[in-house]
């Protein structure tokens, strides 16, 4: 989307080839100017005052946590819980709904091509309670191995931890056939959205999960805002998480008693510019339709899997069908390390990605330590790939 290209200063002040959205995205003039006005010209906290910019503060916040709704399709905006990222979101379920509902001889599913934020919390949940963790395997072809995970499914799983689009191989999850199969043995499921809703339109009804978590930064939002969505029956059977303000309805020196939803879950003073910035690049991202950013990175992945792919030397990871998998592409080069690539490249203005991308148990199922990956965005184009490519190339022939 050349056009668009223009509302990010860091892609018109230099020459940059930006390959590292699935880490974290760009944000535009918009969604800046948002965050920069709200300490311009509020300044004030939510919720708490009843002075015109706490008041405004509070509108402008509870205004996202609607367009939240809206842009998952949740049923109420009381099921929007504001956390600091997906991380934090996976967290707060572990710590409450999992510490409330898992306990010795349980089962949890998560599966091996899941970002360390959505295994280790599950781990760690497993060990505390004595219960199984269970790690669904892949095909050939890095999908999921439903076969695998039919087999695992019994009336012993809790929960089902799976991402909806996976940050290394690209996999787009069969998530609607996991969560029907689920319902069959009574588990919920948990949808690790990171890569997901900023890249696709997600509606949390139709995926019929359970929690959908994902994070801001990574659709052209701030750092430090991400989002927790849980059926409201959920919420209200979970206790909260983080205690003290704001989250409270009564507190007397003997008891307290917590306020409804979504507050419950947001102590302290929130990230209100971050929601802020949230709301503005969800708007953005509205303007442009997510049915076309999605057609527009599907095209994008499929020039880019065919070029990478035709180097000589290069590997590439994930699904061949492009119309299964996100905007990620990593591979490795034949005798060149991944980050000896990333140094090269970065010396030609093109920042990649190396490493094992907070999904080690999957490189080493992949029998590999680390992978390069280039992932992309609305505002990258063919050029950006062309020129990551001549940077292969080139790579190829300094370390030669
Ligand atoms: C699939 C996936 N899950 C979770 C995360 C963690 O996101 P955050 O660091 O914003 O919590 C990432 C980040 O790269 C990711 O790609």
């Amino acid at each position: 989307m050349q056009n668009l290209r223009k509302d990010f200063p860091i892609l018109i002040k230099n020459s940059l080839v930006y390959l590292d959205s699935a880490a974290t995205s760009l944000k535009p003039q918009q969604v800046i100017e948002s965050v920069a006005s709200y300490y311009s010209e509020i300044g004030a906290t939510v919720h708490r005052g009843i002075y015109k910019s706490s008041v405004i503060a509070t509108n402008l916040y509870e205004n996202t946590r609607d367009q939240v709704a809206k842009f998952i399709g949740a049923n109420s905006a009381r099921e929007i819980i504001f956390v600091r990222n997906t991380t934090e979101a996976i967290n707060l379920v572990a710590y409450t709904w999992g510490e409330k509902n898992t306990q010795e001889g349980d089962e949890i599913i998560t599966t091996i091509m899941e970002h360390h934020s959505n295994f280790v919390p599950w781990q760690r949940l497993a060990e505390r309670k004595k219960a199984k963790l269970k790690v669904v395997g892949l095909t050939e072809d890095g999908h999921l191995d439903m076969e695998n995970f039919n087999r695992l499914l019994s009336k012993r799983v809790k929960l089902i931890c799976v991402t909806g689009v996976s940050n290394v191989l690209g996999t787009i999850n069969p998530i609607t056939k996991i969560t029907q199969a689920a319902k069959m043995v009574g588990a919920k499921v948990l949808v690790d959205g990171a890569q997901m809703a900023p890249h696709m339109k997600v509606d949390v009804e139709n995926l019929g999960c359970d929690f959908f978590a994902f994070s801001g930064h990574k659709m052209l939002g701030p750092t430090g805002i991400g989002v927790l969505w849980a059926r409201e029956e959920l919420l209200n059977g979970m206790e909260p998480f983080l205690s003290g303000g704001g989250m409270i309805n009564e507190v007397t020196v003997g008891d307290t008693t917590y306020a409804d939803l979504p507050l419950k879950f947001e102590a302290g003073t929130p990230n209100i510019d971050g929601v802020i910035g949230l709301g503005a690049a969800i708007d953005y991202l509205n303007k442009i339709g997510m049915e076309k950013v999605r057609s527009y990175e599907e095209k994008l992945v499929e020039y880019g899997t065919g070029v990478i792919g035709e180097v000589r030397g290069v590997r590439v990871f994930g699904p061949e069908k492009t119309n299964l998998r996100g905007g990620v592409i990593s591979f490795t080069v034949d005798k060149i390390h991944p980050h000896d690539l990333a140094s090269i490249l970065d010396e030609q203005n093109i920042a990649i990605r190396a490493g094992h991308h907070c999904c080690m148990p999957l490189h080493g199922k992949l029998g590999v330590t680390s992978t390069a990956r280039a992932s992309f965005y609305i505002y990258n184009t063919k050029t950006d790939v062309d020129r990551l490519v001549e940077g292969i190339n080139k790579a190829k022939k300094i370390l030669k």
